[in-house]
C-alpha cells in the first residue's frame, strides 16, 4: 500500500537517506530498525512530506511524492513523533481533538474518542487533566491516540518506547501490536529491536541511510545483520 522508491535525502553534506526503497504492504507491522543517525526519523519525515521533496512515494498506488504534508496528512498518513511532541497546556482530551481537526464528521469524531479512551481506559481518567501532568507512558498514549484520530491509512511511530519506563513499554508495544487491521497499517520505527520484532510482521534495517536488510521478520530473525547489529544476539520472542 506504501511504496518507497530509491529515496535520497540530503542536510549539506549528510546523505541521510542515500538510495531507500520499501514496499509496506497493508495490514500489519512494518518495524525499521537503525542506531542513531540512521536515518529513521529522515524516512518518516520524507513519507509525511517534511524531507525530500518530489520523491517517488506510492500510496494505493497513487503518487504523492509531490503532494505537500497537509495533503498527505488528508490521504490517511499520520505520524506519532519522535518525543511524543504533544500541547502541554492542553488537556488530554484537547490533545486528542488536535488530531480530529481536518475532520467535518462531528459525530464520528465524538466516537472516535470514545473509541481512543477505551483503547487507553487511562485516558478516560486523565481526560480533563493537562498534558504536562502526565507520564511518559501516559503521554505516548495520547500521542498515539491523537494520530488515530485521523483516521489514518498508516500510522508512522516514530521510537514510540523512548523514554519510558519497561513496564509502560510492554504496555505501548502491546497497544501497538492492537492497532493493525483491515484500515490500518502501522510503519514502527525503534531502536529497541527485540521488542520491536517479536510484534513486526515485516522488518528493514537501515545503516547509514541505506537498506542493509529486509523482508519477513519470520525469515530474518536468524540474520546475522539484524542479530549483530541491533540485537546484541538476543532475537528472542519473550515477551509481547
Ligand atoms: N535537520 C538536519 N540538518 C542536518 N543534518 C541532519 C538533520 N536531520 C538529520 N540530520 C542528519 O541525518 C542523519 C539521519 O538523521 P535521522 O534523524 O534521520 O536519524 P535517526 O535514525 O532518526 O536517529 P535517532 O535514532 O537518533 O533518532 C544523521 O546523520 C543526522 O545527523
Ligand atoms: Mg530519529
Amino acid at each position: 500500500m506504501l511504496e518507497l522508491v530509491d529515496l535520497h535525502v540530503r542536510y549539506g553534506h549528510v546523505h541521510a537517506l542515500n538510495g531507500v526503497s520499501l514496499s509496506v504492504p497493508a495490514g500489519g507491522i512494518y518495524a525499521v530498525l537503525g542506531a542513531n543517525g540512521a536515518g529513521k526519523t529522515t524516512l518518516l519525515r520524507s513519507i509525511i512530506g517534511l524531507a525530500g521533496q518530489n520523491s517517488t512515494i506510492r500510496l494505493d498506488g497513487r503518487a504523492i511524492g509531490g503532494l505537500p504534508a497537509f495533503a498527505r496528512a488528508r490521504l490517511g498518513i499520520a505520524l506519532v513523533p519522535e518525543g511524543r511532541r504533544l500541547f502541554p497546556e492542553f488537556s488530554v482530551g484537547e490533545n486528542l481533538r488536535i488530531g480530529a481537526l481536518q475532520r467535518k464528521d462531528r459525530i464520528e469524531v465524538e466516537r472516535d474518542i470514545e473509541r481512543v479512551v477505551s483503547i487507553f481506559p487511562v485516558l478516560r481518567e486523565r481526560y480533563h487533566q493537562r498534558a504536562s501532568t502526565l507520564s511518559g507512558g501516559e503521554g505516548q498514549m495520547v500521542a498515539i491516540g491523537r494520530a488515530l484520530m485521523a483516521r489514518p491509512k498508516i500510522l508512522l511511530l516514530d521510537e514510540p518506547s523512548m523514554g519510558l519506563m519497561p513496564k509502560a513499554v510492554s504496555q505501548i508495544f502491546r497497544i501497538i501490536r492492537s492497532i493493525p487491521s483491515g484500515e490500518v497499517t502501522v510503519l514502527l520505527v525503534e531502536q529497541n529491536a527485540r521488542k520491536a520484532l517479536a510484534i513486526a510482521d515485516r522488518v528493514a534495517v537501515l545503516e547509514l541511510g541505506r537498506v542493509v536488510a529486509n523482508g519477513a521478520v519470520a525469515e530474518l530473525r536468524e540474520d546475522p545483520r539484524i542479530k549483530a547489529a541491533y540485537l546484541g544476539g538476543q532475537v528472542d520472542n519473550a515477551e509481547g
